[in-house]
């Protein structure tokens, strides 16, 4: 059963790495003007998102958003005004879906003005919508682990929804397992939304957790032997003692030989 599942998994991994992600795009980066309006984000972060990144949050277009599973993925973003504009640009994180065709993010405040030149802040506020070149980059979260927060709406014993924070390296989560301490019975857990993931079915006691992402044209596993405490509490915020530092193999031919000058 397990194998036929991964099979299924890593034969429908292979369609959707195909996007490019860290191939140079143009677009257009609009930003938020309310600091709150990134909080509520659809990867349902919440209030934590504030602490990602300085800040440097980003709402992106379906495309990126990917029903979720490009929560969390980080972006190097520059403004293509060299006035305004530095060349390094900024960094930023997908917290958010922004359904707005018009542009491929919609940024915090901060991560906007993150991208103008010394002093250019506030002219670049000003514009609103900035032309933007933008590629996927590994994630960095400076020595944190990949971590699980209990969510509120868990209800013991009966159902649990955790939620992924701090996913480093350039993949995504495709499959996630959960299974007591020791015990090989895993129980496979859904995305609900966005980095909220969930069972019906949750074991007892302490509890390990396995994650397949994508690295390539398979998946990888990554196994977390202890992450909750047998007596884990809701709203609990829980260090995996892991951290995926992966960065997908994707055929990008096309765009392997661009260099962000
Ligand atoms: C954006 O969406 C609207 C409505 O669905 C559509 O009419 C328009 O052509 C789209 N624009 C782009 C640039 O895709
Ligand atoms: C990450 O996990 C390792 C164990 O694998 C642990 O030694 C380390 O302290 C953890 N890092 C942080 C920042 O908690």
């Amino acid at each position: 059963m397990g194998f036929f599942y991964l099979f299924f998994l890593l034969v429908s991994i292979s369609s959707t790495t195909n996007a490019c992600d860290r191939c140079l795009h143009q677009s257009k980066a609009a930003f938020f003007s309310k600091a709150s309006s990134l909080s509520s984000g659809a990867c349902g972060y919440g209030s934590s998102a504030a602490s990602f990144y300085g800040s440097h949050l980003a709402a992106a277009v379906p495309s990126l958003y990917k029903s979720g599973s490009g929560c969390g993925a980080c972006f190097q973003v520059r403004c293509l005004d060299s006035k305004l504009c530095s060349k390094t640009g900024t960094q930023v994180i997908v917290t958010d879906e922004n359904k707005n065709n018009e542009t491929d993010f919609v940024l915090s405040g901060r991560a906007f003005m993150a991208m103008a030149n010394k002093n250019m802040g506030k002219n670049l506020l000003k514009l609103g919508v900035a032309n933007v070149e933008y590629r996927r980059v590994p994630c960095d979260f400076k020595g944190k682990n990949f971590t699980v927060r209990v969510e509120e709406s868990t209800q013991k014993p009966n159902y649990l929804a955790l939620k992924f924070l701090y996913q480093g390296g350039q993949t995504e989560i495709v499959a996630a397992d959960i299974a007591q301490v020791g015990s090989s019975s895993w129980t496979y857990l859904t995305r609900n939304h966005g980095a909220v993931w969930d069972t019906s079915r949750p074991p007892a006691g302490a509890l390990q957790l396995r994650l397949v992402v994508t690295s390539g044209y398979d998946g990888k596993w990554i196994w977390a032997q202890s992450v909750l405490p047998a007596d884990w509490k809701i709203g609990g915020v829980y260090d995996s003692g892991v951290q995926i530092d992966d960065v997908a193999q994707e055929g990008c031919g096309e765009c392997d030989e661009q260099i962000w000058n």
